[in-house]
């Protein structure tokens, strides 16, 4: 029987094995779901101190000298790099800082996406801080956006509005929008100057759809926000899992996987937040009160479907034998790594099963390579501790339970006749 030559669970793992004592306990993994939203700002701005303070740099004078000067900067990164909650930390801070100095500056943070890419739903928007009961309708975007500048004349307001996915607003209306926003405090004949742009884009080239001279008055000042490394997202996710996840519901491999997958899709918090997220789902649904390594692979699998089941059903025979060894030990244990040693053994473990002559070191490396190469598995080399650098095996991709589904199905189907290598 197959089962009876599986490797035996290791004493200390087999408490998460044990589904149903917990079941009645535990209703949910999560505490707070909501801290897991997108449009929640966190408390704790992790890794982007440098970038705040340099907006803050640049617009120290309009604090300073309100009416004197006022400012555009750019901020560009990939999604999911931090530039919404970093300007909406600069506003929280910029808006305590005009109150220890009584000014009356607003900060507004409007999402160009969201409005449609309109300029006059923008400018909608931003009016209906100050009046919520302006009218809808009856005026033009070039009307509002005189309205707007009379109430900040007539009401001594400073405004830092911060228009973000702007690309959204190029991409209907071109230039004319930023054109008319940037050039609105040169065409008035007041002292005092009020409208300062934080202009968010993923991408620079967006620029170079705008006329010249916009593009030249908005290019001056530009923060670009690389993509977070691995490490830096799991500070971010440790916050969140603490406000989102009942205590003890999250372990570290979880966030540790979480944050490679994160930094693997371009530094991208967004995506392993989400990933976390979906993961507590799974766990809800099994109603077991942790959230593992495994629901992180069903997550993904849920986004991203990376392998596909013919491409599982077209793989030679041993490899077929060797990934079902792989996808075995990821399910019944607990870490993110496996040895390319224990890989081995759980390979001839697999092969002893089907009564199969195990493949030589050489050829097992092979198979490490071609699954790496089709995104299966991923393959690294250690860190060099004591006993030197050996290769780390990880299926970070792919649940490990659908996998070895896949996989005996295509063993059973198939046998070993056809797909035969070597
Ligand atoms: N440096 C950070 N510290 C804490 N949370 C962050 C940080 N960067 C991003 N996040 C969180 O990750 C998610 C995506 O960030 P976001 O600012 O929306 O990225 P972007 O606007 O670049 O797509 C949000 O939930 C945000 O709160
Ligand atoms: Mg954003």
């Amino acid at each position: 029987m197959r089962s009876s030559i599986q490797k035996p669970l290791k004493a200390k793992k087999t408490r998460f094995f044990r589904k149903e004592a917990h079941s009645l306990f535990y209703a949910s993994v999560f505490k707070d779901e909501t801290k897991l939203d997108i449009n929640y700002t966190p408390a704790k701005l992790h890794h982007r101190y440098s970038q705040l303070e340099l907006l803050k740099q640049y617009f120290r004078h309009t604090i300073e000298r309100p009416g004197r000067m006022t400012q555009r900067v750019i901020v560009t990164g990939q999604v999911g790099t931090g530039k919404t909650v970093l300007a909406q930390h600069f506003g929280r801070s910029v808006l305590q800082e005009a109150q220890n100095r009584n000014i009356n500056l607003h900060y507004i943070h409007i999402n160009c996406r969201q409005n449609k890419g309109s300029f006059f739903l923008v400018l909608q928007q931003i009016v209906e801080r100050f009046h919520p009961t302006f009218p809808k309708r009856g005026y033009s975007a070039e009307e509002l956006l005189q309205i707007l500048m009379q109430i900040l004349d007539n009401e001594n307001i400073y405004l830092i509005t911060t228009l973000d996915e702007l690309e959204s607003l190029i991409q209907v209306e071109g230039s004319e929008p930023l054109y008319k926003l940037s050039r609105i405090e040169e065409t008035r004949d007041k002292t005092s100057r009020r409208l300062s742009l934080i202009c968010i884009l993923r991408d620079q080239s967006w620029l170079d759809k705008l006329d010249a001279s916009t593009r030249s008055t908005l290019q001056s000042n530009i923060i670009n926000l690389g993509p977070y490394t691995k490490e830096q997202l799991s500070d971010v996710l440790n916050d969140r899992v603490v406000l989102a996840f009942k205590q003890g519901a999250v372990s570290s491999e979880t966030i540790t996987l979480a944050a490679e997958l994160g930094g693997e899709e371009g530094g991208n918090a967004r995506y392993a937040i989400e990933l976390l997220w979906r993961a507590g789902k799974y766990a809800d649904t099994e109603k077991v009160p942790e959230v593992s390594p495994e629901h992180i692979r069903k997550a993904v699998g849920s986004v991203y479907a990376v392998v596909r089941r013919d491409e599982v059903a077209a793989l030679d025979f041993h490899k077929k034998l060797f990934l079902l060894g792989i996808a075995r030990h990821f399910q019944q244990n607990r870490d993110i790594h496996l040895p390319m040693g224990e890989a081995e053994e759980a390979y001839s473990i697999i092969c002893e099963e089907f009564s199969e002559k195990p493949r030589g070191h050489t050829q097992i490396w092979k198979y490490v390579q071609e699954l790496a190469s089709l995104g299966v598995i991923k393959a690294e080399l250690s860190a060099s501790g004591q006993r030197g650098k050996t290769t780390l095996i990880g299926l970070p991709r792919v649940s490990a339970a659908e996998l070895e589904k896949e996989l005996s199905r295509a063993l059973d189907n198939a046998g070993r006749g056809s797909n035969y290598d070597d």
